[in-house]
């Protein structure tokens, strides 16, 4: 079997969800890539709390050093959040010519170019597919499969806090801070969930949308960003009564005069197709001059739903490291799966 060592930065929701994902394609992974990725190392904080949900806490540590400097340690996946450490690690981690997936957005929203600067240097992969809308495929379907458009506008929900948020304050007439709880013990608010009830968090990911979809360089500060923290109860109701819903949207258009990028509630008709878009859900809207509209839609957030992005992104690597594999005769990397003959 050829393996592909990779550790682990960080292992809260998405963390623990990526380790869990892993396991449970243990046996088809082979299959799928050639190869099996396996989790080596897990950096953590708190080594006790995390204890309890490996099976061999000999893979915990909080020692950077020990990961970057293990060279069977092939791919880091930073899943911290933040700005430091984490950006010391990443590059420190593609210097040192590993690969890089990770989630974090509110790094990538101002350090993107550096970091993916730094992978192109040492020939390596620096992939970010959850960093947006969580389990929906839209970064990689934008720099692959719409690379023939122009695009002209991306736009929709991208926070699916804030989502379920107005999900539950219009249909179950919760309580803000209630449904904000609730957003956070489901594992999909921030580390601090001022970041998407103020809009930051949205206001990331539009930056980070609007520079791959119209491949220049749109930062965190270039967005316009207002939350939803102002919305009541009341502003939901007058909603109702004119036949609209409240939607934090965020969106990024291409214009005449340059790029625009913002981030505000809005009303929308509720017969629109984003009014359905509830819950944790997302959706992201594109419009390119080929294309024309297509829509991306599904879960924004949650341990489950991000891992299933973080692992594309690993097993995306895992791919492209074994078609550069070593070739040798006798290789094993190029073993064809068996076709089963159906039966007459
Ligand atoms: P959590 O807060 O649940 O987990 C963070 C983990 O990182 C914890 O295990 C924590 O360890 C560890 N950690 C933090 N700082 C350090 C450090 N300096 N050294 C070592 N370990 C550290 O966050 P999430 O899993 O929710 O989010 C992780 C990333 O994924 C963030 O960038 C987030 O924005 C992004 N993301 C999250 C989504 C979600 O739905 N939750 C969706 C899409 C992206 P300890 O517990 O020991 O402190
Ligand atoms: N806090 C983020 C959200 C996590 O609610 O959308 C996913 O990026």
């Amino acid at each position: 079997k050829k393996v592909i060592h990779a550790a682990l930065l960080g292992f809260g929701t998405v963390g623990t969800g990526v380790y869990k994902v892993l396991k449970n394609q243990e046996e088809e992974m082979e299959a799928k890539l050639g190869s099996v990725v396996r989790i080596k190392k897990i950096m953590v904080r708190n080594l006790e709390k995390a204890a309890v949900k490996v099976e061999d806490p000999s893979v915990l540590t909080n020692n950077w050093e020990e990961i970057v400097n293990d060279p069977d340690i092939d791919i880091i996946i930073e899943l911290m959040g933040g700005m430091e450490p984490a950006r010391t690690y990443i590059l420190a981690a593609l210097e040192a010519g590993k690969h890089v997936v990770s989630a974090n957005k509110d790094l990538i929203a101002v350090y993107g170019k550096e970091l993916l600067d730094m992978a192109e240097t040492h020939h390596v992969d620096f992939l970010f597919e959850a960093a947006v809308a969580g389990g929906i495929p839209i970064i990689r379907p934008l720099k692959q499969c719409l690379a023939g458009n122009h695009m002209k506008e991306v736009m929709g929900i991208v926070n699916g806090t804030t989502n379920f948020i107005l999900t539950k304050m219009t249909q179950d007439k919760m309580e803000f801070k209630e449904a904000l709880a609730l957003a956070t013990e489901l594992g999909y608010a921030e580390a601090d969930p001022t970041a998407d009830i103020e809009g930051l968090d949205a206001g990331r990911k539009v930056a980070i949308l609007a520079s791959v979809a119209f491949n220049s360089r749109v930062v965190f500060d270039d967005v316009y960003i207002e939350g939803i923290t102002k919305i009541s109860a009341k502003d939901i109701s007058y909603a109702k009564e004119m036949g609209c819903d409240i939607k934090l949207l965020g969106v990024a258009r291409n214009t005449e005069e340059g790029i625009e990028a913002y981030v505000c509630p809005m009303l929308i008709p509720s017969t629109h197709p984003l009014a359905s878009v509830n819950d944790s859900y997302n959706a992201v809207f594109v419009n390119g001059d080929a294309v024309e509209n297509a829509m991306f839609f599904g879960r924004g957030a949650g341990e489950l739903p991000t891992a299933s992005a973080v692992v594309g992104d690993i097993f995306d690597i895992a791919r492209n490291m074994k078609a550069n594999c070593c070739a040798r005769i006798g290789c094993t990397c190029y073993k064809t799966i068996p076709v089963k003959k159906m039966a007459d």
